[in-house]
């Protein structure tokens, strides 16, 4: 274990899998004290139990991040076990993908729900802590789909342009209170969302193979590798990166054409 977040008490939403589970096993590792949040109260329950972690530094709580209750719950519990906050990391976020005009208006409203008014939920209800304790740091887990976009995707990449300009805002409000707000962009990474993805195609395995075709190095990422570039925008190693959006993916977003 290294101690880079050892002086962090991190609040991660969509923790009980894929990049929200690696990032809060990675943290800990780090030696943050992490309180764990997802709608899937119980498989949540079950990672933190096969993590095996100190429970003086971990806790959980299943709640919705699209349930302003049930968050301001989750921030209560988490304030009791560890006294304040000081990160948080808005992870938790669904794959709504439609061609436009077929997109319904309950679709529409899924997608900005969870993917943007849930990080805001979460944000409004702990940056009045981090500003009165004069700083902390908020890391949105934003997309490729952020900047770029991949037809039939819709209302996705419109809802995390908007978590970017989210991601900005905030930055540039807080900055003087001491609070730093980024943007971690991954492109695919292998989890149940990419998946799903390959599976709604007729030949999952095909599509698969393009999709790691597309990638100048022939792969897609793993969780843990998502997880090794949060842990540093989380930490005090870059107090000069604010209001920033880091993108890892392989370098897929900068190639005009695959090879
Ligand atoms: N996997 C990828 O290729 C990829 C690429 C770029 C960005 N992302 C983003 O990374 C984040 C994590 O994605 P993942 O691939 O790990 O997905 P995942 O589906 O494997 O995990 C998401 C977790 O979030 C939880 N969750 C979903 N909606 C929730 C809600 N309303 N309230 C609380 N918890 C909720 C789920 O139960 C699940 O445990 C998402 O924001 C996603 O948009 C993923």
């Amino acid at each position: 274990m290294a101690d880079r977040l050892s002086n962090k008490r991190i609040f991660i939403t969509g923790a009980a899998q894929g990049i929200g589970l690696a990032i809060a096993k990675a943290c800990l590792n780090e030696g943050a004290s992490v309180f764990l949040v997802d709608k899937d109260g119980d498989r949540l329950k079950k990672r933190v139990i096969d993590i095996e972690a100190d429970p003086a530094r971990i806790g959980w709580f299943e709640a919705d991040i699209t349930d302003k209750t049930a968050i301001q719950h989750a921030v209560t519990a988490a304030r009791k076990q560890f006294g304040s906050i000081n990160a948080l990391i808005n992870n938790a976020g669904v794959n709504v993908f439609h061609e436009p005009l077929e997109t319904s208006d309950e679709e529409w409203q899924r997608c900005f729900d969870v993917n943007l008014k849930g990080a805001w939920n979460c944000s409004k209800l702990l940056l009045p802590e981090m500003i009165e304790q004069g700083g902390g740091v908020i890391l949105n887990i934003a997309s490729t789909h952020s900047f770029t976009i991949i037809p039939h995707t819709f209302p996705y990449p419109v809802a995390k342009h908007a978590l970017l300009g989210m991601t900005k805002s905030l930055g540039l409000e807080y900055a003087s209170k001491g609070v730093r707000v980024n943007a971690l962009a991954p492109g695919y990474v292998e989890t149940r969302i990419a998946i799903e993805y390959w599976h709604s195609f007729p030949d999952p395995d095909k599509a698969k193979a393009e999709t790691l075709a597309l990638h100048p190095g022939g792969k897609i990422a793993t969780p843990e590798e998502i997880a090794m570039a949060a842990v540093f925008l989380i930490s005090d190693e870059c107090p000069f990166i604010n209001a920033a959006c880091l993108t890892a993916d392989g370098g897929l977003s900068m190639q005009q054409h695959p090879l």
